[in-house]
């Protein structure tokens, strides 16, 4: 946990309340948190779910860790410590989305329970819903998209997650979805139904 630094400092309150914002976009503000490996399909899924529920109209965002790192989190690598630190502010931000009303999913690898933890207490019940984007390590070594695996195997990427840095699969997860097993169409359906199941969008 970061210590406060800032002193001085006093919440200053809206006049207009979450509830009020989720009434003008007709849906409950949420963080859908995918968690995997690199390859694993998370990026994949989180824009096309975000596609089918803008679509719909529906708001949802992605904040995806490739992307992120470009601006926000350009000053950290992939340390454990920065790890945590990139996991933490994503937390937050994603609280931010979440009361304003916003459906984000956040596509990042955040490989340790205890990161993920972390930014799951920051929310309310029913805020945070954890997803497992589920494809072992071979499965995405095979898919390897972006080259890494074969950079990481050569010995050109330290701390790579899967192979030389380790990834903790959730315990208890509120979603699996499984891509090794299922199309980017029957996941994005495995979301949405959940979400519409739990009142989160009609
Ligand atoms: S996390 O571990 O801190 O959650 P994050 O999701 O932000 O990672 O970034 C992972 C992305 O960074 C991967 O999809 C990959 O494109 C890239 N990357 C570069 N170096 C590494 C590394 N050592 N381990 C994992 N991913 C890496």
């Amino acid at each position: 946990m970061a210590d406060q630094k800032a002193t001085n400092i006093t919440w200053h309150g809206g006049q207009i309340g979450r509830a009020e914002r989720e009434k003008v976009l007709g849906q409950k503000g949420a963080t859908i948190w995918l968690t995997g490996l690199s390859g694993s399909g998370k990026s994949t899924v989180a824009v096309a779910v975000e596609a089918e529920l803008v679509n719909r109209g529906r708001l949802a965002y992605v904040l995806d860790g490739d992307n992120v790192r470009h601006g926000l989190n350009k000053n950290l690598g992939f340390s454990p410590e920065d790890r945590t630190e990139n996991i933490r502010r994503i937390g937050e931000v994603s609280k931010l989305f979440t009361d304003s009303g916003v459906l984000v999913f956040t596509s990042f690898i955040s490989p340790y329970r205890a990161d993920r933890d972390q930014a799951r207490e920051l929310f309310d019940k029913g805020d945070f819903i954890e997803v497992y984007v589920k494809a072992d390590v071979a499965t995405c070594e095979e898919r390897d998209p972006k080259g890494l695996y074969k950079k990481a195997r050569a010995g050109e990427i330290p701390e790579f997650t899967g192979i030389s840095a380790p990834y903790e699969e959730p315990n208890d997860p509120e979603l699996v979805v499984d891509t090794a097993g299922q199309t980017v169409e029957e996941s994005v359906s495995t979301l949405v139904s959940y979400l519409v199941e739990k009142g989160y969008l009609s």
